[in-house]
């Protein structure tokens, strides 16, 4: 039978379809082992591109592309429900920054549902991880950051920054000086939700100074490292008590909420004197 040369030129796509189907197919059934093309599998679903594995595991530790997306989504959820603990109505922020975005694992999820009078930020130390957002995720405003203040946002400007899993590697004398940063750039009565680790969560990790944690409430300790990130880039560990005492004196604490980020790191949420 001889096909019509229209039909003979659509061969392509439609071979093209069918492999998406089986991909699709083969996704539903056992996405933990999914090597296909996972791109086409999730437009198809009308989603997002998602990053490669490198970047994937850089913020993460896992390359599973199912869990990428579903902590994302979590982390998502978590910070709104957060701020809405302190009264921060999270669809009338106008400008938001996800401080420390990665490769985009929550910001993405700011996709649906969000008005045209809202800007949303990304900005990380990993050019990388930034060039593939700028590229992937459209819609927002990427930038490069140096690894210590300041940044070139303008003062006041935000009425939410969230940091998920920044602070949680950063030595005392750099998460100080960002969190002057962040005050800076926070509008009065912004809101900023970062998350830590709990001492709890130092328990047999090897190298961690427990005498510092009880008695300063904070430690910092190799064997963290990434990487394609820099040497500092360890990991800490924060006392609720030191949050308190070391956060508030560049950004009132007003809540630290224990396991609220994907039920395992703790939030910190600090709102910036001034008329809300
Ligand atoms: C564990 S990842 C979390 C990424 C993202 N927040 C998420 O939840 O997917 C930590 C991020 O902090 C970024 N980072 C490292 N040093 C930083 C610094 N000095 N200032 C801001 N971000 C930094 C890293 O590049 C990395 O993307």
């Amino acid at each position: 039978m001889k096909l019509p040369v229209w039909l003979l030129k659509r061969l392509p796509i439609v071979r093209g379809l069918v492999r998406r189907l089986e991909d699709l197919h083969r996704f539903a059934h056992d996405p933990g082992r999914f090597d296909g093309n996972l791109n086409a599998v999730l437009r198809l679903h009308d989603c997002l591109p998602l990053p490669p594995a490198l970047l994937r595991h850089r913020v993460s530790g896992s390359v599973n592309p199912e869990e990428f997306v579903h902590v994302g989504k979590r982390c998502f959820e978590d910070v709104n429900a957060a701020v809405r603990t302190i009264g921060l109505d999270p669809s009338g922020c106008r400008q938001v920054l996800d401080f420390g975005c990665g490769c985009g694992r929550t910001i993405r999820n700011f996709h649906h549902g969000r008005t045209a009078a809202t800007h949303i930020h990304g900005c990380d130390i990993d050019a990388e991880a930034v060039a593939w957002c700028r590229e992937n995720l459209q819609g927002f405003a990427f930038e490069v950051i140096p690894t210590a203040p300041p940044t070139a946002y303008a003062a006041d400007q935000f009425d939410l920054i969230y940091a998920i899993s920044v602070f949680t590697h950063l030595p005392e004398d750099l998460q100080l000086a960002w969190l002057a940063e962040l005050r800076r750039i926070l509008r009065p009565g912004g809101v900023l939700l970062a998350t830590v680790h709990a001492p709890q969560l130092a328990t047999g990790i090897p190298g961690v100074d427990t005498e510092a944690l009880r008695q300063h409430g904070y430690t910092y300790v190799r064997g963290y490292g990434v990487d394609g990130l820099p040497d500092y880039y360890q990991g800490a560990f924060h006392a609720p008590e030191y949050v308190q005492r070391a956060w508030s004196q560049h950004l009132p604490v007003v809540a630290v909420r224990p396991k609220a980020m994907n039920g395992h790191q703790d939030v910190v949420l600090c709102q910036k004197p001034g008329p809300t």
